[in-house]
């Protein structure tokens, strides 16, 4: 890690809101907001656009040679491109989620993408939220949250977001693979949104990073 620039680690299940806070977050301190599952979307995107089994292991890798992902960051925002294509709104497509949990149970393509995510540093602090941030990403910082919320609070909210998607099985997917299982992290402080407005997680949020001594 770069000594003056710190990582706030924001993981959870599917539908937990921690994007939502990860943004507020990172615009309330001026912090860069890294979107992690949106490079693993990327992937899972770049498998429909070039024909490749996600459930193949080893084509999955060899289209890693084969095309370019590129991380960035505009306005703050982070930004992924596919052979210089912004995805943009398909990443959120009903086949991006039905595909994204197997390719992100690939070793190869999570060492890809961590490696990555830990280059954002190289350009300032960052609020970074996904499922292995605070555990594998930056296992070292100190500001590590895990934003929670009921499974039936969680499917609801993706209704009301016109989504089809099933949260709770990508979780168990996501929970139950070998490499960088969702978990909560050594260290974080669980947060559980089911009954609590942004506001309130962001406000808790915000505690946490200033009893654990981040710059404000
Ligand atoms: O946060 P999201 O729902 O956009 O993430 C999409 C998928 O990517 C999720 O089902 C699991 C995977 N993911 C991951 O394995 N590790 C991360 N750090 C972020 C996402």
């Amino acid at each position: 890690m770069c000594a003056e620039h710190i990582a706030v680690a924001i993981d959870g299940p599917a539908a937990s809101g921690k994007s939502t806070v990860a943004k507020t977050l990172a615009k309330r301190l001026g912090l860069i907001m890294v979107n992690t599952g949106a490079m693993y979307r990327a992937v899972a995107w770049a498998t429909i656009q070039k024909g490749v089994n996600p459930a193949e292991a080893s084509d999955v890798v060899k289209m890693l040679g084969e095309v370019e992902f590129r991380c960035g960051v505009e306005n703050n925002l982070s930004t992924v491109l596919v052979d210089g294509v912004d995805p943009g709104e398909e990443l959120r497509q009903d086949a991006v989620n039905g595909r994204v949990s197997k390719v992100a149970a690939i070793p190869e393509v999570r060492d890809l993408l961590v490696r990555m995510q830990r280059e954002y540093l190289q350009l300032g602090s960052v609020v970074m939220e996904g499922r292995d941030i605070g555990s594998v990403v930056f296992p070292h910082t100190p500001f590590k949250m895990y934003i929670d919320a009921s499974e039936e609070v969680r499917r609801k909210r993706r209704e009301a977001e016109g989504i089809i998607d099933d949260p709770a099985a990508r979780d168990k997917e996501d929970s139950n693979r070998k490499s960088s299982p969702l978990v909560v992290a050594e260290g974080a402080v669980v947060i559980d949104s089911s009954e609590m407005g942004i506001e309130e997680v962001v406000e808790a949020a915000l505690e946490v990073l200033k009893e654990r001594g981040a710059p404000q």
